[in-house]
């Protein structure tokens, strides 16, 4: 497959790593240009392009920066780009560590919800809720015991069969976690959120999880602070 990646940081550049390496043609994107992307290129085998070029890549676009930066991104980033080109968010909302306050989270909008009226485009939830590292290093094999398991949540059955199909391939259990407004269930905060757990843990996971969005996962006046100090 052609796959563009809108991000080349911490995830961007472990999936452009592992998709090349499947085999699959890899363009990815970074705020800064193509000629900062030297490293990553020399580290993944991807190619090197504008987030404009990557949302053209062909078949799948991830798209995989802060969201609180969604807002950035081009405007016409996807026009033109053809329905049936997949789209797949991996992002989640640190407001009182990173994004700072969304007001359009915060008034009740699921954060995939909030990236796709952003981008103008229906988006596939996917990936946000492993970390990197595990995402780099804990793949298995199909049928390997306790083999980690990632939810794929979307409304679009093509799209979403082509993700569900990406975490196959990359290693996991993939499950289908229904349609994008079930995706409150892998947010951050949730009992999925970062647990490596397998095909039965994810399902037991996302049937525990509870709509409420906690304090620590709210913005406040003073959003954002940083990691080690959230505000
Ligand atoms: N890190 C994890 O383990 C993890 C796990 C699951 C999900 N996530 C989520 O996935 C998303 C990405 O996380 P990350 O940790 O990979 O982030 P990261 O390491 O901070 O990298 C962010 C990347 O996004 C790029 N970017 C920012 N604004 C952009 C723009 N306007 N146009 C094009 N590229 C832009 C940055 O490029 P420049 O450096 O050039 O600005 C950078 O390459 C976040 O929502 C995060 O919460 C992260």
């Amino acid at each position: 497959m052609k796959i563009g990646i809108i991000g080349a940081g911490q995830i961007g550049g472990t999936l452009a790593r592992r998709f090349t390496e499947l085999g699959h043609q890899v363009f990815i994107a970074n705020s800064r240009g193509p000629q900062s992307l030297a490293d990553v290129v020399a580290k993944t085998g991807a190619t090197a392009v504008t987030a404009h070029e990557a949302a053209r890549a062909g078949d799948v676009v991830v798209v995989t920066i802060q969201q609180a930066r969604i807002p950035e991104l081009p405007k016409d980033l996807f026009a033109g780009v053809p329905d049936n080109v997949v789209v797949i968010d991996t992002g989640n909302y640190y407001p009182r560590e990173r994004d700072g306050r969304i007001e359009g989270i915060e008034g009740g909008l699921l954060e995939s919800r909030w990236v796709e009226q952003q981008l103008g485009r229906p988006v596939i939830k996917a990936f946000n809720n492993i970390y990197a590292k595990s995402l780099a290093e804990k793949g298995s094999p199909a049928g390997t015991l306790g083999r980690v398991a990632l939810p794929v949540a979307g409304d679009q059955a093509a799209g979403k069969a082509t993700a569900l199909k990406l975490v196959e391939q990359l290693g996991f259990d993939a499950i289908d976690a229904g349609g994008l407004d079930e995706s409150w269930r892998q947010q951050p905060g949730t009992p999925v959120y970062c647990k490596d757990y397998d095909a039965n843990g994810v399902h037991k996971a996302l049937a525990e999880a509870s709509r409420q969005r906690t304090a620590q996962w709210t913005g406040t006046e003073k959003s954002p602070g940083t990691f080690a100090a959230p505000a």
